[in-house]
């Protein structure tokens, strides 16, 4: 097994839950190469994803924000979700990112992902999963996205982040 989340996921099977494996800084350009790679995201929306991998390799103890990366070569990501536990709830995680490259949309790389990100959910013991996306959230591929993996629309805000752009929360 070469691809690092992966691995992780391979040695929480064998011995339990524990701490997963860090980030390293040599992860923080290939995330921001793909975060670039995408036109939909803003300049601020790149700042604020860049904002939790400086978060994670400031604090390495932390487990406020988890990683899991796709496969790719040494200097390209296929992809990456983010997620962490929700504070002051018992078993509520929060997915805040998930990406995939552009050349490998519709490729199941987001699927496998979140796949990955539900084994370690699982192995902790399950809890609830949300996720908050806007309504145009990379031309409306976020929504289409959740609901083909079977995520409930459980709320929806309207005009949330302009006019005709909703708030729309999965779980
Ligand atoms: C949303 C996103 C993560 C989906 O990634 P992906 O790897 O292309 O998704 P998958 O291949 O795993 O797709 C799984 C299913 O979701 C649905 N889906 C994914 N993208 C879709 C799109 N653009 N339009 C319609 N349905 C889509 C399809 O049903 C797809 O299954 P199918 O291809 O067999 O029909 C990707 O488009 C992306 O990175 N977008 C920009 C960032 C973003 O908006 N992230 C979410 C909020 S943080």
């Amino acid at each position: 097994v070469t691809e690092r989340g992966l691995s992780v996921v391979l040695d929480g099977a064998a011995s339990g839950p524990k701490p997963r494996a860090p980030l390293s800084p040599h992860d923080r350009p290939r995330i921001a190469a793909l975060l670039e790679s995408l036109a939909v995201f803003t300049d601020d929306e790149r700042a604020v994803a860049l904002e939790l991998v400086d978060h994670h390799l400031a604090h390495p103890g932390s487990d406020d924000y988890r990683f899991i990366l796709g496969a790719g070569a040494p200097e390209r990501l296929s992809g990456y979700l983010c997620y962490g536990r929700t504070p002051l709830t018992r078993s509520t995680y929060d997915l805040y990112w998930i990406v995939t490259s552009p050349d490998l949309a519709r490729a199941d790389v987001a699927r496998g992902l979140l796949t990955r990100m539900e084994g370690e959910i699982a192995r902790e013991g399950g809890g609830l999963i949300r996720m908050e996306t806007g309504r145009r959230e990379g031309h409306g591929a976020a929504v289409h996205f959740y609901d083909a993996v079977g995520f409930t629309r459980t709320a929806t805000i309207p005009d949330f982040y302009a006019p005709g752009d909703d708030l729309i929360i999965f779980t």
